[in-house]
């Protein structure tokens, strides 16, 4: 088989970049290691900025967001027993859309196929080769038979665990991480949402988040232990939690439920230098991971595939490769902005092992200068909606 871009993994970053490659005319395939189900099923980021949103209305695929997505225009910040609003609409003129990423995988998925494009699910040992001369090429087995596809460009879309990065020589890449000493506990319940906007809780037993997917459907977070497992918090002993993280009025308003998913997720901060290596290009959580706190992580997948897709346009139409060649600083120099607002929000509103004293009155006199001062305030906000591209 032969295509122009082989793209590795079908997660938001694969499958945005193949509908964006297609647009511009540009053929590609994709291989993904597990099912389709399997693929939909994971629960993770469930915040898009408008530039998301755009990408996926230029590919087609972003009618059902519109429909169904929630616009929300501001966010609110718990601390010390209150609530406080910042109005971010009114800072940046932006707003944010609730939609779930299973949502979006399932949309752009559904484009894929109405597109024709070749998805090959369950494809095993995946590799990418030569991508340091002209002819790279990756190989995979499907149902015991190998198989090899050439290409011109090799996209490595397969996430943190994936095999592109890990393909990459020790000596021409450069990583740096920050391991977080505490993970979040996630519930999804079909009840109603606590409030009408996220409300992120800065508390002496750990942070909390009041997040939702719809108006009947709620994902909340506590942090949690990094010994914790999933078993050790039936849903009562986490909606107790829960309420102890929470403000009056919350708790008041807290609706409870059966969790129709629960999990645990480690906090991370990391990022892989550069983002090319010849002709193979990593894109999202392959490159880079932040902590939820700045949900910020599918955001960053799509605006790495979209330099990237404009990088191979240019490419391919005017037959130049300073897209290409600029593709690495140009997406880290946004990464790197959203690694430092996410760890920015992380350290704020979470209780550290050294959280106790000096450094959280530092936290609440960082809070309250954020919700009373518009400059803090509109710092936030033009971070959180997303910076420019
Ligand atoms: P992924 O979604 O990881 O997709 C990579 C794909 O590549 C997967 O489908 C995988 O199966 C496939 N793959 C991997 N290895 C191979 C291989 N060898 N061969 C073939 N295919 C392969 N972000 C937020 O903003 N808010 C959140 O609340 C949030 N929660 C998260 C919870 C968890 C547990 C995790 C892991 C991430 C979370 N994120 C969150 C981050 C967000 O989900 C990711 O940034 C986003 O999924 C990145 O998309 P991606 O396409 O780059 O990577
Ligand atoms: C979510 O709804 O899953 C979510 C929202 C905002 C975040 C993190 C997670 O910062």
């Amino acid at each position: 088989m032969r295509t122009k871009v082989a793209i590795i993994g079908a997660g938001p970053a694969g499958l945005l970049l193949g509908q964006l490659l297609h647009a511009y005319g540009i053929d590609n395939v994709i291989l993904e290691r597990q099912t389709p189900d399997y693929v939909l099923g994971r629960i993770r980021a469930g915040l898009l900025e408008e530039g998301t949103v755009a990408l996926l209305d230029q590919v087609g695929a972003g009618a059902r967001a519109h429909r169904d997505g929630l616009v929300h225009h501001g966010v609110e910040l718990a601390f010390g027993g209150a609530r406080h609003r910042i109005d971010m609409t009114a800072a940046t003129g932006k707003t944010v859309t609730i939609y779930g990423q299973t949502e979006v995988t399932l949309d752009l998925m559904n484009a894929r196929t109405a597109a024709g494009l070749t998805t090959i699910y369950q494809a095993a040992g995946v590799t990418p080769h030569d991508f340091d001369t002209d002819h790279p090429r990756v190989s995979y087995v499907k149902d015991g038979v190998g198989h090899d596809i050439a290409c011109d460009f090799i996209a490595g879309c397969d996430g943190f665990h994936g095999v592109s990065r890990a393909s990459v020589k020790p000596s021409a890449i450069d990583t740096f991480e920050r391991i977080y000493p505490f993970g979040w506990l996630g519930i999804l319940s079909e009840t109603p949402p606590v409030s009408n906007e996220l409300i992120y809780n800065n508390h002496a037993r750990g942070f909390a988040l009041c997040s939702m997917r719809s108006m009947h459907r709620s994902r909340y977070y506590v942090q949690c232990s990094l010994d914790d497992h999933v078993d050790q918090w039936p849903d009562e002993k986490f909606w107790d939690e829960l309420k102890r993280r929470l403000d009056r009025e919350a708790v008041d308003n807290l609706v409870t439920g059966p969790s129709i998913e629960k999990s645990i997720a480690p906090l991370r901060s990391f990022v892989a230098e550069p983002m090319r290596f010849g002709r193979m290009f990593l894109a999202g959580d392959a490159a880079h991971i932040v902590p939820p706190t700045g949900a910020k992580g599918l955001n960053l997948a799509a605006s790495d595939v979209h330099y990237l897709s404009q990088a191979l346009r240019e490419y391919y139409d005017e037959k130049s490769s300073a897209g290409i060649d600029g593709y690495s600083e140009k997406a880290l120099a946004r990464v790197w902005k959203a690694v430092r607002f996410s760890w920015w929000m992380t350290a704020m509103l979470h209780r550290f092992p050294d959280t106790e004293g000096f450094n959280a009155r530092i936290q609440l006199a960082e809070l309250d200068y954020l919700v009373s001062s518009k400059a803090a305030s509109a710092s936030l906000s033009e971070n959180y909606v997303g910076l420019p591209y």
